[in-house]
């Protein structure tokens, strides 16, 4: 049986069922959820393999063959149709159109799962998802629990990157008026034992990591690869339960009686869902999201070890990188594929990221501007970044999604610049990559400079001609 029918088993029904990798019931056999590619607009839903199973990555890898796809709608399995779909604006905007926030791509948080390869949903920050018109979800200080399973090694110091209960205008209504499940490494408000990242509650002005506004000892960090997460709470009582999505039991940080802070007692929940935002649309956080769900009633501690025991069975592991994804440690080339181009190397100049016809002839200091060092990802190690083989200590990053060699500052934000995630060349060529905190984004030459661009967006370097050979790089052995 899967997470779903131990909570009902329990006599605490789900009442929201997220998951963009498999299906939270075993009788389960609808759309888990829909994409929408840049190329045409079209959309399609995205089902299992078989009933109860596994998702079917497979179509969507053919629906978004040589373009760029957006996660539209997250479904809920639970029947009560609590659907996640792009957040709108509340007391923040986010970055899309008329202050929405962005959609997750599709393709930017690959996983196994089961043997079969899945997509989580990836959000970086300015992403959110939300319902704000839901049934059957918590009201007032009604008993709730809520788990999600989350990578445990992406995460930020924004706020806020929740799963759970909010606000149903999108707006900070006062203290109690969420309920959440928060993942990340934010200290403005509560925070545990070393430096983070914590699973925490968020009640809205406030996370929470016990009883105590700000610090709590029974909070540890904890940042495995996959984490099951849980926040649940019933009349002046709520816990936070954690462990690894892997293998082996959950863990409580807290179980007790609400927090001593003003306001938390009753609680005022009202019943929307929110995924990658703060109750308020905050949403400079970032996570991956790869299941949830929503209960009514306060599951018992042994319900939830129960569903942690099926999500082990479920045999989450990671994808292996895009075939062609040169190791850490290389030296490499990156020569470009458009027809105008394929004698063509992304090189520095004058600090710029820019192509230059390189060959055997050329100069040893073109040669050299047009090596590249590949690192794990100073943002992510499953991604990459490159490092100038003749700048040590420097690599290739983006700034206003254009492309220089920079020195390191060791800054987040450097490192985030500085992350690119590989997927297979969208022309079928090479390896295309995506910029880690602006994952619509691909490396991209437009009049030989080097951008992250975006299909068909707004900016000249968007361009959707040549697209898809535009974003296409070989891995050439290195030329210097
Ligand atoms: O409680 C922390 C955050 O504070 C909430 O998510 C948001 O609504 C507010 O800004
Ligand atoms: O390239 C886009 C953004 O522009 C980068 O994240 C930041 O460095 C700059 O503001």
């Amino acid at each position: 049986s899967q997470a779903c029918d131990i909570y009902a088993a329990g006599g605490t029904p789900c009442v929201a069922a997220h998951s963009t990798t498999r299906a939270l019931y075993a009788s389960y056999n609808g759309s888990l959820y829909q994409v929408r590619r840049s190329s045409d607009n079209a959309t399609q839903n995205i089902g299992l393999l078989s009933a109860g199973g596994y998702a079917n990555a497979a179509a969507q890898d053919s629906f978004c063959a040589r373009t760029t796809c957006v996660i539209t709608v997250i479904y809920d399995q639970s029947g009560r149709g609590n659907h996640l779909t792009q957040a709108p604006p509340g007391g923040f905007s986010g970055p899309a159109a008329g202050g929405y926030d962005n959609l997750a791509v599709a393709t930017a948080a690959p996983t196994m799962v089961g043997g079969h390869k899945a997509y989580g949903v990836f959000v970086a920050p300015g992403t959110g998802y939300r319902n704000n018109n839901t049934n059957g979800i918590a009201r007032g200080d009604q008993p709730e629990g809520m788990y999600a399973v989350f990578d445990g090694t992406h995460y930020n110091a924004g706020c806020c990157f929740d799963y759970g209960n909010a606000e149903t205008n999108s707006r900070d209504n006062g203290n109690g008026t969420m309920e959440a499940i928060y993942f990340g490494n934010i200290k403005v408000w509560g925070y545990g034992t070393g430096n983070g990242p914590w699973v925490m509650a968020d009640l809205e002005n406030g996370l929470f990591s016990g009883a105590n506004p700000g610090y709590n000892a029974g909070n540890p960090t904890v940042s495995h690869r996959y984490l099951t997460a849980i926040v649940k709470g019933e009349p002046n009582h709520w816990s936070i339960r954690a462990g690894n999505a892997q293998s082996g039991n959950l863990s409580t940080y807290y179980n007790g009686a609400r927090p001593n802070a003003a306001g938390y007692n009753p609680m005022k929940k009202e019943g929307a869902i929110i995924l990658g935002i703060g109750g308020d649309n905050s949403n400079s956080s970032a996570g991956t999201f790869y299941e949830g769900v929503m209960t009514t009633g306060y599951p018992t501690d042994a319900t939830e070890n129960a569903v942690q025991a099926s999500i082990v069975a479920a045999g989450y592991t990671t994808a292996a990188r895009p075939s062609g994804t040169p190791a850490a440690g290389t030296s490499i080339s990156l020569r470009a594929t458009t027809a105008c181009c394929t004698g063509r190397y992304v090189r520095h100049q004058n600090d710029q990221a820019v192509t230059s016809v390189i060959t055997s002839a050329s100069s040893s200091l073109d040669k050299n501007d047009a090596t590249w060092i590949v690192r794990n990802g100073l943002a992510y190690s499953a991604c990459v970044s490159f490092e100038s083989k003749n700048y040590p200590g420097s690599y290739l990053r983006h700034s206003n999604y254009q492309l220089y060699r920079n020195a390191n500052d060791g800054s987040a934000l450097f490192a985030n610049d500085a992350t690119f995630c590989p997927q297979p060349g969208l022309n079928g060529q090479g390896l295309s990559w995506a910029s880690f905190n602006f994952p619509n984004r691909l490396l991209r030459h437009y009049n030989n400079i080097v951008y992250i661009g975006s299909e068909g967006g707004s900016n000249t370097f968007d361009s959707a001609t040549s697209w898809a050979d535009d974003v296409s790089w070989v891995v050439a052995s290195p030329w210097a």
